[in-house]
């Protein structure tokens, strides 16, 4: 009888700590959907104004430069793509799974998963592009940041290569828990660009911006910041995945509050971006 009370607590325990997770990364992926669409509405309205005035400093076009001037174009309207259609990829993919709401009429799941196989290969293609256009204007014209940079952004440009072939993989392989993962670590190596700005940002509140040189864009902070874009998201989300699939209540809980705090950080970066960067060129 005792052993069977311990038993249905620790049930219970294991059942509370799996909806507190959940919660905190449903959480996280609003803030974080949020903050990426004022980056969005940013992108959109700054380089709209600047295509509408024929500003080309503003659009990065150099005069004879006409690969460049269309890799740079081309960046920044798949960026807009990329960054509205991958959330809604992620909450598509979660309605098939079954972890939306449940009264769904069979059209309507017909319906979402059309959405997410057309959704799903525009988006992966346009993540690629994205990424071959971005290494394009590195490698010829070089960025800011310096070598640090430049070598940091291309790994990024990499990775996501890398993570888009293997979300095919599994989704032709219809291997969806693997799909699944891959789906999610392609989302933090596409957002790394913003996360870069979100986390400068952050520290530029808190700090004052220690280590940072704005005018050479280097320094030992940008040198983190550089990798950290996207390795540090993405060793949050290995330990997300392993939390969920093998920890008990207890990790699950200190996994949930972990996310709680990374949100209210993540929060005040995005306020700091948006107040200090992008918000006042508008
Ligand atoms: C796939 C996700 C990506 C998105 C959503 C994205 C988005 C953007 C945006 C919005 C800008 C304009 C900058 C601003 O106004 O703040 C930009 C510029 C740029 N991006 Fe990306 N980007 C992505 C990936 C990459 C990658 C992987 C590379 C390099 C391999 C790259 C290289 C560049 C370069 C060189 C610029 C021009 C910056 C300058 O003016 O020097 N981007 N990107």
């Amino acid at each position: 009888m005792t052993d069977l009370v311990i038993d249905l607590s620790h049930r219970d325990s294991v059942r509370v700590a799996d909806k507190a997770l959940k919660t905190a990364a449903r959480l996280w992926f609003l803030v974080a959907v949020i903050g990426q669409w004022i980056f969005v509405y940013y992108v959109m309205f700054f380089y709209g104004a600047a295509a509408a005035q024929g500003d080309s400093e503003a659009l990065r076009q150099i005069p004879g430069d006409s690969a460049g001037n269309f890799a740079m174009a081309m960046h920044l309207i798949l960026a807009v793509i990329i960054m509205v259609g991958g959330p809604l990829q992620l909450v598509l993919g979660a309605i098939i799974s079954g972890d939306g709401p449940r009264q769904l009429t069979p059209q309507i799941q017909t319906r979402v998963r059309s959405v997410h196989y057309w959704n799903g290969r525009i988006y992966l293609l346009t993540a690629v592009a994205t990424s071959i256009a971005g290494l394009y204007m590195i490698w010829t014209r070089g960025t800011v940041g310096g070598a640090v940079g430049e070598i940091g952004i291309s790994l990024d440009a990499v990775l996501i290569i890398i993570c888009a072939a293997m979300v095919l993989r599994y989704a032709l392989a219809r291997e969806i828990v693997t799909h699944r993962r891959w789906a999610l670590r392609l989302f933090m190596v596409v957002s790394a660009v913003w996360f870069f700005r979100v986390g400068l940002w952050l520290w530029v509140f808190l700090t004052g911006g220690i280590g940072v040189d704005f005018k050479t864009f280097t320094g030992p902070f940008l040198t983190f910041l550089f990798f950290a874009q996207y390795l540090l998201p993405l060793a949050v989300l290995e330990l997300y995945i392993r939390t969920q699939d093998r920890a008990g209540a207890f990790g699950k809980f200190a996994m949930a509050a972990g996310l709680f705090v990374l949100t209210a950080f993540m929060g005040v970066g995005i306020f700091a971006a948006a107040t200090m960067s992008w918000l006042p060129r508008l």
